[in-house]
């Protein structure tokens, strides 16, 4: 294989430039020709794609967001938006593509698959919820912002004798709320992979403030409910001095961590392997600290995502 495309797709995440310019160095060092496609998919279609040079990939690695530019962009479920999409790439020689994306970026390189086309998926979300890897790029640096959000809110949550609701992203799963979480000694962590019964909620909170506990922090998954809705239904059970905090899209943004950008350089640098191998229809991942791929057919079709659980149990213990 002789020229490859990237894109960036969905959600943005700290991380993904490293992996931009992990695929793109590599591809070149080993004689290939590299295009990055602006705008995701949408950018696809557009015909909105420019070659990459090794300096094109410079100064980049410690920025946030993606310099390919994301979008989401539901029209590629079409057969239509699909169809015009090769056109793309074969008018530009493309003979592979690595998409770097979420599941819904996942479900566009899938299609792309159907149709023959060599691709490669690398998990790029905050979220954490790809079948496939126990990590996805960006998931470090979302959490360690969390964190460190939390441990300010905690701050003044003890000055002030006050509970604080601290509603975090993750779309459908409860990856950053645990981990960052657990990272911050939350009181509490509410996940949709797992239930919570209010009424005990609250009995802990009272009995925290019964032995003089001066803070309070509950984290919830937005996959669960708000923030705002959250401190509604727990005032139903007491006056906790409740404070709700959202800090939305700061958990995006950002320079990704060291983590996040060396897992981002092994990923890139393995989805060149595999295309220069013709290797296609495969997504990327790290499974028990080792780099792997898998079919992207059946990952999709078959794979679930689960957070590690025994971080919740652990955490019930660990926050009474
Ligand atoms: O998938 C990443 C994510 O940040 C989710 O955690 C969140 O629910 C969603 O994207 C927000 O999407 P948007 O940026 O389109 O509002």
């Amino acid at each position: 294989m002789k020229r490859i495309g990237i894109l960036t797709s969905g959600g943005d995440a700290p991380g993904m430039n490293a992996a931009i310019r992990a695929i793109t160095r590599k591809a070149i060092y080993n004689g290939m020709e590299v295009y990055g496609i602006n705008y995701g998919f949408a950018g696809l279609v557009a015909g909105d794609i420019r070659r990459l040079e090794i300096a094109d990939v410079g100064d980049k690695i410690q920025r946030g967001g993606t310099f390919l530019y994301s979008a989401r962009y539901p029209e590629f479920a079409s057969e239509e938006g699909q169809l015009k999409g090769m056109e793309q790439l074969n008018k530009f020689g493309i003979e592979g593509l690595v998409v770097i994306g979420g599941d819904g970026s996942y479900h566009g390189a899938l299609a792309l698959t159907r149709l023959g086309y060599p691709t490669v998926g690398i998990p790029g979300t905050i979220d954490n919820d790809i079948p496939g890897t126990d990590f996805t790029i960006g998931f470090d640096t979302a959490t360690n912002t969390i964190l460190d959000s939390l441990d300010r809110i905690r701050d003044t949550a003890t000055s002030h004798v006050r509970t604080f609701i601290i509603e975090v992203m993750g779309r459908d799963a409860g990856d950053i709320a645990l981990w960052a979480g657990v990272a911050g000694g939350a009181d509490e962590i509410i996940i949709p992979e797992h239930d919570f019964d209010m009424d005990k909620v609250a009995k802990r909170i009272q009995e925290g403030r019964d032995r003089g506990k001066k803070h309070c922090l509950i984290v919830v998954a937005e996959g669960v409910m708000g923030g705002n809705e959250f401190a509604e239904k727990l005032k139903e059970y007491g006056d906790f001095h409740t404070r709700v905090s959202i800090p939305g899209h700061v958990a995006r943004g950002g320079s990704p961590s060291a983590r996040d950008r060396v897992l981002a350089s092994k990923f890139g640098g393995f989805a060149v392997e595999l295309l220069q191998e013709g290797k296609g229809g495969r997504c990327v991942g790290i499974v028990d600290n080792e780099v792997v791929s898998s079919d992207i057919v059946d990952t999709l079709e078959n794979g679930k995502h689960q957070p590690d659980l025994s971080l919740y149990d652990l955490n019930q213990e660990l926050s009474f």
